[in-house]
């Protein structure tokens, strides 16, 4: 078990926890008339309403004492401080320097590293300009109307969810585009759409090894030079990697590569070069916004005390439901259609971080990490499996994300989101009682299956408008969320080893699928599926 687990305030949890189990948010509401007040935080244009979960003011007290004991103050420290806490990768986890915007130096191995960060985002800044005045013109004199980001991962997830989320920013000019999946419809949905002279790819591959992301390149490349020749790579390629040699020999100019470094995470890369297409579709003035609501969010988490403090207690209530209420799962319910791939990336940023199986010790855990999270948008989910949420077994708790204004909303549509958005965490909250539904005249023999036994916990996140500056600082409130949570787990919340064996084997496997290869030793349903695909390839 870990050591964090056996501390004092954690053994007081597990006891708070059995008295308090079955409290009731209803009751919790009716008692305390200040609950929305004492339980919410305001964070600029952002209120973070946490009131509807399923604590009390001693749950939360005792949940920050947990953290002080558990020294989470100290490994803040550690991560802003530049210290090797992905330490299964001996490597510092700093994607908090590229949105760095105060003048104090970091410091990595002995050396100040902002004046890379800040040179690389001045070369962003140029080519970026380029493209979106139309200067930068494609081989045969057109300026650029098609950017298409190739990569996948964070390589993709990052920059696609904040392209999409801050489109009414973009000018009309141009056209962003994102392919990350190797099946070749991905790439060819949208080369169908684009010409080769006026289409610009990003690549953007913090190994420039990846498979998937180096075929799509090749055959992007062959699409191009089949057009217009060798010699346009020069003005439709540009690369954002650290692997600066593997660049150079796909064909890339150095000039038009944009450089980052191992102490930032694939999934925590949008905030450096490979938020370039996020730079050409919004201009570099947004950009620095999207980096400073970001900075914001870190100096927040930094200096804040616990009990003040949006990532450590979503981290907290995190931990609390998956270790007391054993809930396996998270819903993200964004009510904004430009929010329609954050649940993707933070699938990736929670999934990917804390799903591991040992500790800092390396010892197997033997405490549930990492939540399945799921989501989709509303008012769509609420047609599909919100039922579950609001009458299925499962305690899953929600989180609501909601965008109030938008650049030229129509009240007709955006009161009735809003209206939704609202209504579903009271509704989650409330529930509904047989005698509310007598009170209804509903027929005695259906009442059992109307009502809604409710006490669902949720957050919700209001924000005033998804700005460039809101945006940065809605995803570094949740980096450090899942930072938190994988600290108090006393797990390597940095690397993500778990995604290399399939990796492997499929590399295996692809020349046994290729003619006259000796195929390796496999499981027989391995072995069968395998024999079973030869014989129907044609
Ligand atoms: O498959 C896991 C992963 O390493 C992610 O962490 C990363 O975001 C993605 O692959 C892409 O990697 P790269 O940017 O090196 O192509």
């Amino acid at each position: 078990m870990s050591e964090n687990l056996r501390l004092p305030a954690y053994q007081a949890l597990t006891k708070h926890f059995e008295q308090n189990k079955q409290m009731s948010l209803r009751q919790l509401f009716e008692k305390d008339p200040q609950r929305f007040q004492k339980m919410s935080l305001l964070l600029e244009d952002m209120l973070l309403d946490f009131s509807k979960n399923l604590i009390t003011d001693e749950t939360l007290q005792l949940l920050c004492q947990w953290a002080q004991e558990a020294r989470l103050a100290d490994k803040r420290e550690a991560l802003f401080q530049g210290q090797k806490i992905n330490f299964s990768q001996h490597r510092a986890v700093l994607h908090t320097a590229l949105r760095n915007r105060t003048e104090t130096p970091i410091i990595v191995d002995g050396k100040n590293i902002m004046p890379e960060i800040n040179e690389v985002l001045e070369k962003m800044k140029i080519f970026s300009d380029l493209v979106r005045s139309g200067m930068w013109k494609g081989y045969t004199g057109h300026a650029i109307q098609n950017v298409v980001n190739i990569g996948i991962g964070g390589s993709d997830l990052g920059p696609k969810m904040a392209v999409e989320a801050l489109r009414d920013y973009q000018p009309s000019s141009l056209t962003f585009h994102f392919v990350s999946n190797v099946d070749k419809r991905d790439l060819e949905r949208v080369l169908e759409t684009c010409q080769p002279d006026n289409t610009l790819f990003l690549i953007a591959s913090k190994t420039f090894t990846t498979q998937e992301t180096m075929i799509n390149a090749r055959s992007a490349r062959k699409w191009l030079t089949d057009a217009l020749g060798e010699d346009a790579v020069k003005n439709h390629f540009v690369a954002m990697s650290t692997n600066i040699e593997a660049v150079r020999e796909f064909g890339i100019d150095e000039r038009n590569s944009f450089a980052f470094w191992d102490f930032v995470g694939g999934r925590f890369s949008v905030w450096g070069a490979v938020g370039l297409s996020l730079m050409i579709a919004i201009g570099y003035d947004n950009f620095i916004q999207f980096l400073e609501g970001a900075c914001e969010m870190d100096r927040h988490f930094y200096r804040e005390p616990f009990e003040k403090n949006a990532p450590v207690i979503l981290g907290l209530l995190s931990l609390w439901y998956s270790l007391f209420y054993k809930a396996e799962s998270a819903a993200v319910l964004p009510y904004d259609e430009g929010l329609k791939y954050l649940p993707a990336y933070l699938q990736q940023i929670e999934m990917e971080s804390n799903g591991k199986d040992v500790d800092a010790q390396r010892q197997d855990v033997t405490y549930p990490t990492g939540v399945v999270v799921f989501g989709e948008t509303g008012t769509n989910g609420q047609h599909s499996f919100y039922q579950l949420l609001h009458q299925g077994t499962h305690l899953i708790p929600c989180d609501f994300i909601v965008p109030i204004n938008r650049i030229e909303a129509d009240p007709e549509h955006q009161l009735p989101l809003l209206a939704n958005a609202l209504a579903q965490s009271e509704a989650l909250m409330r529930g509904k009682t047989a005698e509310e539904l007598r009170q209804e005249q509903v027929p005695e023999d259906e009442i059992p299956f109307r009502c809604f036994k409710g006490n669902h916990p949720s957050n919700s996140i209001l924000i005033e408008q998804l700005t460039p500056k809101a945006l940065g600082r809605l995803m570094a409130l949740y980096e450090h969320k899942v930072f938190v949570v994988g600290a108090m787990l006393n797990i390597d919340s940095f690397d993500q080893w778990g995604v290399e064996l399939g990796k492997q084997l499929a590399k295996k496997i692809l020349p046994e699928l290729q003619a006259g290869t000796t195929p390796a030793k496999h499981d027989a349903s391995t072995q069968g599926q395998i024999d079973f695909v030869k014989a129907q390839l044609r």
